[in-house]
């Protein structure tokens, strides 16, 4: 846990900036700390007030939390809302018509810019396309999207008539596509002809055709097609459809569909500690109220920034910091195609600059790997740069270390901007646990304070409080507006998962390890307690991974995915394998990982792919057949077995499995 050492170690502490306390929204302290007293004294008066403030209703609501069947929670019931409008009419009745709402920069570098008056009209001719296909209101649509206009657009076109819409990130596998329709029932999907990235044309729908290919997906009655590239694909006649076909002739307005504050905006497919991936479940007013107040209070978003979020779309963070809060705060955006990457690693420093971006949100993964570019590549180095626009540095998904910190707020942020560390999770909807730009002393690798009105606490294996400066697990006490509903289709586990019954079935459970400083109160998250891994930024099961090398029942009888912490990556997949054969070596052994690696990718996707993969005659197991984890997790780190292995059936088996391919 070298990460956590050296945070516990750290005591540099980032003031807020004179200018940053000055321009924000929270301001100073004592705003932040009225704000959290305001929430605790009066709790549900505080959200409705809020959810009053930042929305724009059809039918006001009269109740603000409903906790009679908890812990489904409702939020502002009996309400009726449009999101769509809330992103985009209001914006043309506020005078933000013809500002730019998202400025789009494609792989290869050309730019296009959507003002909100255009990406209205393209919103409302895609809701009335979809329409006119006979999708409606609950109808559950897949978005299998590249990063562009069109598939913010997609996403907002279903919340314009009330579909519920899962989008899947393009770098899914066919099987994942498949899996998700089914689960879903899904009958709908929009794609697009192939993605560019890194100069590269990656098809797309062709791996919807192999969905379809792999059966269950009889409901999906039609696919619309984005043309990206041109290139030639296959159209289905009477079902496949092209976007601009599908829009050539509608209306440019369309009457939203006003729905209750509690339906279901989107389900976004997350992992969790079994095989299949869970479809979490998120309302329409309290996701887009937490989406805003998340943006207009972390980033401080205001009328004259420009903000870029480098998240896919097909990721939560792309749904609350592009595809809606932003466009509801009424901001410019960036929305980028491409890969930090290319032409070259100066690509983000080059992009700041050139769009002036006042904002910036990253993953630590993104900066690990820039530092180490612009090692080898000092042209790229961004100091190189002109990124004085820059004012707030954000960076989500996995733990800061405090060196990848400390060069972004130097090298990045010119040591001007404070480090927004957000803390959260698809399931929390937006940020939970941040620091505020003009409130909160920062220091590296804490994600800081509770953001105003979530409860965030950190309890042991029994529910109760756990003092300051002690590890547990991190819970969030009360229900808030954004949280997961329910796992679609199976409230049971979204029970189970969340709210389990040995914490005393009232304390979300986030899954994560955490501590607070003695001094200080602020949090810092110590990782997962449960069999996800966090490799890039990317939520991964151990037991999905195992699932589909298991599946290759040619080969492989057994396997157990541990991880084990990787530089750049924060954690690296490391599979243990035994094969139906001999166990291979040399080039055999190389040849057999090569085809594991392809097949995972083949089966879920390529981030999927184990780093490592070890071949043994068995696994480490107790007399009683238990697979020991912790013996792996040893192993892949490397480190000496110094625990008890008494219990071992067959300790032999370490020394094979302590040779890597
Ligand atoms: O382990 C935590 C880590 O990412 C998990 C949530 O993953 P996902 O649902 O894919 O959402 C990612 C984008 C919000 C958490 O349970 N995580 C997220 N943000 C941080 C983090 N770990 C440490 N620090 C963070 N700022």
């Amino acid at each position: 846990m070298a990460t956590i050492d050296s945070v516990l170690q750290e005591n540099r502490v980032f003031p807020p900036p004179a200018d940053a306390v000055a321009r924000a929204t929270i301001s100073g302290m004592a705003a932040y700390e009225a704000l959290c007293k305001e929430a605790e004294t009066d709790y549900s008066g505080f959200w409705g007030r809020l959810a009053r403030e930042h929305l724009v209703w059809k039918k006001p609501f009269t109740q603000t939390l409903d906790e009679s069947g908890a812990p489904f929670y409702k939020w502002f019931a009996d309400g009726a809302l449009n999101v769509s409008w809330n992103c985009l009419d209001r914006n043309l009745e506020n005078g933000n018509a013809d500002k730019v709402a998202l400025i789009f920069e494609a792989d290869d570098g050309k730019v296009s810019k959507v003002t909100f008056r255009e990406l209205h009209a393209l919103v409302c001719k895609f809701a009335n396309g979809l329409k006119s296909r006979g999708v409606k209101k609950g109808d559950r649509v897949l978005i299998y999207m590249p990063m562009s206009v069109e598939g913010v657009a997609a996403m907002q076109a279903c919340a314009r008539i009330g579909a519920t819409h899962s989008v899947v990130f393009g770098g899914f596998s066919a099987k994942s596509v498949q899996e998700r329709v089914v689960d879903a029932g899904a009958t709908a999907i929009i794609t697009a002809d192939e993605q560019c990235r890194g100069g590269k044309n990656i098809g797309l729908k062709v791996v919807v055709d192999e969905a379809f290919s792999l059966g269950g997906c009889e409901a999906v009655h039609s696919v619309i097609v984005y043309q990206r590239t041109g290139n030639a694909i296959n159209m289905a006649a009477g079902r496949d459809v092209w976007l601009h076909d599908l829009i050539k002739d509608q209306a440019a307005t369309c009457e939203p569909e006003w729905v209750e504050a509690e339906h279901p905006l989107f389900l976004l497919y997350t992992s969790g500690s079994t095989g299949k991936p869970k479809g979490v479940q998120h309302s329409s007013a309290g996701y887009l109220l937490h989406a805003i107040l998340t943006n207009k209070w972390t980033f401080d978003l205001k009328g004259d920034d420009t903000f870029w979020c480098t998240a896919d779309i097909g990721w939560v963070t792309g749904h609350t910091y592009i595809a809606y809060g932003p466009l509801a705060c009424g901001v410019t955006q960036i929305v980028f195609e491409g890969v930090p990457t290319y032409p070259d690693t100066g690509r983000f420093w080059r992009m700041i600059q050139d769009h002036k971006v006042s904002v910036f949100y990253t993953a630590p993964t993104a900066i690990r790997s820039l530092i180490k570019a612009s090692e080898n590549a000092p042209a790229t180095h961004p100091r190189n740069y002109k990124l004085d626009s820059l004012r707030i540095l954000g960076s989500v998904g996995e733990p800061i270390n405090p060196e990848a910190w400390m060069w972004y707020h130097d090298n990045v942020g010119g040591g001007r901007c404070p480090i927004m560390d957000t803390f959260w999770q698809t399931e929390t909807g937006g940020h939970v646990i941040t620091p505020l730009p003009g409130v909160t002393p920062l220091v590296p690798g804490s994600c800081t304070l509770p953001f105003p009105g979530i409860q965030a606490a950190i309890v042991d294996e029994t529910g109760n409080d756990v003092e300051w400066g002690k590890g547990g697990f991190l819970v969030i006490k009360r229900p808030w507006p954004s949280m997961i509903r329910t796992i679609w289709g199976d409230p049971e586990r979204f029970q189970k998962s969340y709210f389990p019954t040995d914490l005393g079935g009232k304390l979300y459970l986030a899954g994560d390890g955490a501590v607070r400083d003695a001094k200080t109160g602020y949090f810092t998250i110590m990782g997962r307690i449960d069999d996800v891994l966090n490799v890039s930024g990317h939520r991964m099961g151990t037991m999905e991974i195992e699932s589909a090398l298991v599946s290759c029942t040619e080969l492989v009888a057994e396997a157990a995915v541990v991880g084990r912490p990787d530089d750049l990556t924060g954690e690296a997949i490391c599979a243990f394998v035994v094969l139906k054969r001999a166990r291979p070596t040399g080039d055999e052994a190389k040849k057999i990982v090569k085809q594991l690696q392809d097949w995972v990718a083949k089966e879920i996707g390529p981030i999927a792919k184990p780093k490592d993969i070890r071949f043994g005659d068995n696994l480490p197991k107790t007399r009683s057949g238990k697979i020991m984890r912790r013996l792996l997790r040893a192993l892949a780190k490397g480190e000496e077995i110094t625990q008890d292995v008494s219990t071992l059936e067959n300790p032999a088996i370490l020394d094979q499995l302590k040779q890597s391919v």
